[in-house]
């Protein structure tokens, strides 16, 4: 069986911060998903708009240089991304790459929406990262302020809220936690705490 630890999670729930530290514990290649989305939606933006002919024809192009793109971790982008994201070729063109990247030789730590529902439903090991509302929005608050964007806590708990609505609700791979992944509430506790418990709901799915 392929070590592949999937870390699915609403936006801000501390699962990047998670699946980056049991990637580098593990010694595992690591995949922020969410950058996949938020590329396709910053590139859609730029050539006309985040409908789906348009996304998907950017979503089927997509390469690593297109990924790094400096607008890629703004507020906006994630809202693109999540808008993006509900369009079923979409979702289909980036298929591949992120199948790929979960089954390569030796395992991965992929984190996303779908991650242990869709994309590796096949993974020995899953968590599901979440907190509260505003608990999220308060870290994605601070993060955005330290790049240098201008905006209030309570527009950012309404991002929170809407992009947790559009992501839960839309049809095709919505946010869900999958039946065998584990809880992990990082409301309460501090990124070493939460990497602890982590690890240990990693070994405890693995000795199963
Ligand atoms: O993890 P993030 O906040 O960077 O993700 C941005 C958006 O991308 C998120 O609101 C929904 C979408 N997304 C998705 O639908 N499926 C994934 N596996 C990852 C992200």
């Amino acid at each position: 069986m392929n070590f592949i630890i999937a870390v699915d999670g609403p936006a801000a729930s501390g699962k990047g911060t998670v699946a980056g530290a049991l990637a580098r514990h593990y010694g595992l290649p690591y995949l922020d998903t969410g950058l996949l989305y938020r590329a396709v939606g910053v590139h859609a933006q730029a050539a006309g708009g985040l409908d789906e002919a348009t996304a998907a024809a950017v979503a089927q192009d997509l390469n690593a240089a297109l990924l790094d793109h400096p607008k890629a971790r703004t507020r906006e982008a994630g809202e693109w991304a999540s808008r993006v994201a509900a369009h079923p070729t979409v979702r289909a063109a980036l298929l591949d790459y992120q199948h790929q990247f979960a089954g390569q030789h030796g395992g991965a730590v992929l984190d996303g929406r779908d991650i242990g529902t869709v994309i590796a439903p096949q993974a020995p090991a899953k968590l599901f990262v979440t907190a509260t509302p505003e608990v999220r929005a308060s870290r994605r608050w601070k993060q955005l302020i330290e790049q240098g964007e201008q905006v209030s806590y309570d527009d950012m708990l309404a991002d929170i809220l809407c992009r947790d609505e559009r992501d839960r609700g839309r049809s095709t791979a919505p946010l869900v936690r999958a039946a065998d992944a584990a809880l992990l509430d990082t409301s309460e506790v501090t990124i070493e705490l939460a990497f602890r418990e982590a690890r240990r709901l990693v070994e405890e799915a693995l000795g199963r």
